[in-house]
């Protein structure tokens, strides 16, 4: 479904889901425009229109909610690759949710639940992707970005890329429900923005250590000063240490 001008793409959809007019994995709504587009922990996504993908897509999470943490890896491995395959752009992910070029922010990912978190339970996947922003976005993203047109120094045709970007991730998210993270792991790793690098992670725990990559459940393994420990997404946002 496309929309014009909507608050929150992640927000119409869950909507959809939660009045039960949509059950169909790979449902997808996008927009040209969001007046509220949400990052993590209610932080705001810069949304001009026609400037960049505002892009949801409805999903089943049939492992249950502790799945969630690979899902949303998952999703960055399926944007990295598309970018690599179809515009020949070397895309980093940073766990848990984002993707950057050239040290550049280009791509946000928030999963969120529609509804319980039960066996089988809903989920709505947002993705933000920059194409091509206009100048005023230096007054509205408070970190470094980059769009698609930019890194990869083509005209970027948008309704191809949302049918592209619809096909790689129901193939890997169906990939992922049958067989779980484990697979995906060396993929992961090969992509990590800050592979054996110095990290601070910072949220409800602050740790520094050098980044080791994820697990076979997707938490971050870093090598701290107490050994290595594995961390679990949520609340954390990892840093250049
Ligand atoms: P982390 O996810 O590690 O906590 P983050 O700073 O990337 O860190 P997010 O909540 O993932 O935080 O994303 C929201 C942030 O993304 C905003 O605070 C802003 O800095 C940045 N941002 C907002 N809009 C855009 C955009 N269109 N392109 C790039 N970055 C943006
Ligand atoms: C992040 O980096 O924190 C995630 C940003 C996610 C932005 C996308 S744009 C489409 C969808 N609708 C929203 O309100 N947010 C996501």
């Amino acid at each position: 479904l496309v929309q014009n001008i909507t608050d929150s793409t992640n927000s119409q959809l869950m909507q959809k889901v939660q009045d039960g007019l949509v059950n169909e994995p790979g449902y997808t709504l996008v927009a040209e425009a969001q007046t509220a587009g949400r990052g993590r922990r209610g932080r705001n996504w810069y949304s001009p229109f026609a400037a960049s993908l505002y892009f949801s897509m409805y999903w089943k999470l049939e492992q249950g909610i502790q799945a969630a943490m690979g899902l949303s890896l998952v999703v960055a491995i399926a944007i990295a690759r598309l970018l690599k395959q179809q515009y020949q752009v070397d895309a980093k992910v940073k766990w848990p949710n984002d993707v950057y070029v050239d040290g550049k922010k280009l791509c946000g990912i928030l999963v969120e639940l529609a509804g319980q978190a039960h066996a089988g339970c809903d989920v709505i996947i947002g993705i933000g992707m920059n194409i091509r922003l206009p100048q005023q976005a230096l007054d509205n993203i408070d970190q470094q970005y980059i769009d698609l047109a930019y890194a990869s120094g083509q005209a970027i045709d948008r309704n191809l890329l949302v049918a592209l970007l619809q096909q790689q991730l129901i193939m890997l998210l169906t990939e992922f429900t049958h067989n779980g993270f484990s697979c995906f792991v060396d993929e992961f790793n090969q992509y990590n923005q800050y592979r054996d690098k110095a990290v601070k992670l910072i949220g409800n725990t602050e740790v520094q250590g050098i980044c080791l990559g994820v697990d076979k459940q997707g938490a971050l393994l870093v090598n701290t000063a107490a050994g290595i420990q594995a961390y679990f997404g949520g609340e954390l946002s990892l840093r250049p240490g």
